[in-house]
């Protein structure tokens, strides 16, 4: 397990730049699969799970390469394979969406299926669905997800929750299916509207990207194209997060504030100052927060990823927050790690309460899963003397140059890297 270690207590001050988005980058990647020839995605961030998911291309057949100026280039005009490997699906759900776009080119997709993780079960049942749906054989046996189709036919998919991977992985097979598919309930995240317009600039004809109602009418092929990732917003919710805590004064750069503006209403509830100039966030705060209550939901709600950091921040707000998690079903383990650092929270089914104390007291403390991570960094910068967060690498795969971040704005970090799995360091 690598480990952060962080002395609590420094305002961030300061100017960084926002990494392009990890969810957004992993699903364009799998669409990527879709075209013959040399795909180039730009502001992608180097992190961990974009390595994982260059693996899984290379597992299918398809050229992959990273460069050092946040590059992927991409070219699947030859895939050698449609199974993809339980080891990777294991290491990131998110690759099981390959599995649309490998049957629409190949007529067959064998994908191992991904386990639950630490914040739920996770199924991907309206995965299994929509790809029914659109006239595949889909059998699951054996922790495999297997499906055939010799073409896939436009439908008409209703999903029971607005799941943000389903609306992605459906709108992508979608493309090249005979006929009209509509998606009714569809996610509206930023992420959805970026990959419909990757796939439009492919050639793909859809309608209705940020609505809850996504109409895909299918085409014979399309072709590779050059794509600029938009900017991650989990990530720039968190340094604005940390900045609120530490009393500081934060710029952001590259960031698309429309994709924040849920998440910035109650940042600024809390207190903090918010002002957007363009692409760039600042956010500062001289006082300690102030408690609010938090509901999460799919957008344009207040987003599930963000109820970890921003929960270590009211833990130590004047007054109490109630916080319910209405996405997944247990979100709230890390709970338990910020107790041990004096955070008065209480648990209650979907909700919790959270009672603002004074400050937090450094501790050493395991992180779970990647937001779980970004929460206790948060609560670190916070608290008084020194913590340390075992287990970073959780972190590591959804924040690019994180300890390099946080230095550039002053907090005091370091790490002991026991193992370093190929991560390239930072270039920034
Ligand atoms: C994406 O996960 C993100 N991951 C998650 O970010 C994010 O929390 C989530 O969307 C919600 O916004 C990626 O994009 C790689 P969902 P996804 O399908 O697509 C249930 C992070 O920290 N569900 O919108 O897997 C599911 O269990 C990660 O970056 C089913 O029941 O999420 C959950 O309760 C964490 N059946 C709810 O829907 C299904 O077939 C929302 O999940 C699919 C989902």
């Amino acid at each position: 397990m690598n480990t952060l270690y962080v002395t609590g207590g420094s305002r961030l001050e300061g100017t960084i730049t926002a990494s392009g988005s990890k969810n957004g980058t992993l699903a364009i990647m799998a669409a990527a699969l879709l075209a013959k020839g040399r795909t180039v995605l730009t502001n992608i961030p180097r992190i961990g799970d974009i390595y994982t998911m260059v693996d899984m291309l290379r597992a299918l057949g398809a050229q992959c390469e990273i460069n050092g100026s946040n590059t992927v280039a991409i070219d699947a005009s030859e895939l050698t394979s449609a199974e993809a490997p339980y080891d990777l699906v294991k290491r990131m759900r998110a690759s099981f969406t390959v599995l649309g776009p490998l049957l629409a080119r190949k007529g067959y997709a064998k994908v191992a299926m991904p386990g639950g993780c630490d914040i739920g079960a996770r199924p991907i049942d309206f995965h299994v669905k929509g790809i029914q749906a659109l006239g595949a054989y889909v059998n699951t046996e054996h922790g495999f997800v297997e499906a055939e189709a010799d073409q896939l036919i436009g439908a008409e998919v209703y999903l029971d929750f607005p799941s943000a991977g389903a609306t992605q992985h459906i709108m992508t097979a979608a493309c090249l299916a005979r006929g009209v598919t509509t998606i009714q309930n569809a996610a509206m995240e930023p992420e959805i509207v970026d990959l419909a317009d990757y796939l439009t600039a492919m050639g793909a004809r859809i309608d209705g990207a940020g609505t809850p109602t996504i109409r895909v009418e299918g085409v014979e092929e399309l072709r590779a194209v050059e794509h600029e990732v938009i900017p991650d917003r989990m990530e720039v919710g968190t340094y604005a997060v940390a900045a609120a805590i530490t009393q500081g004064d934060v710029r952001i750069e590259r960031v698309a504030p429309k994709h924040l503006e849920p998440f910035l209403s109650k940042l600024r509830d809390t207190g903090a100052v918010i002002s957007v100039d363009d692409s760039t966030l600042r956010i500062r705060a001289n006082s300690r927060p102030v408690a609010t209550d938090i509901v999460t939901m799919p957008h344009p709600g207040f987003p599930t990823d963000m109820q970890q950091p921003f929960v270590a921040m009211l833990s130590i707000a004047e007054g109490t927050s109630v916080v319910t998690e209405n996405v997944y079903e247990r979100r709230f383990r890390y709970i338990s790690e910020l107790q041990r650092m004096g955070a008065d929270i209480k648990q209650d089914g979907r909700s919790a309460v959270v009672k603002g104390v004074e400050r937090l007291s450094g501790a050493p403390v395991t992180a779970t899963d990647l937001r779980a991570g970004a929460a206790l960094v948060v609560a670190a910068l916070a608290a008084e003397g020194k913590s340390e967060i075992i287990g970073i690498e959780h972190v590591d795969r959804g924040y690019e140059c994180l300890e390099e971040k946080l230095t550039l704005l002053g907090a005091k970090v370091g790490r002991v890297d026991h193992e370093r799995k190929g991560i390239t360091l930072c270039l920034a």
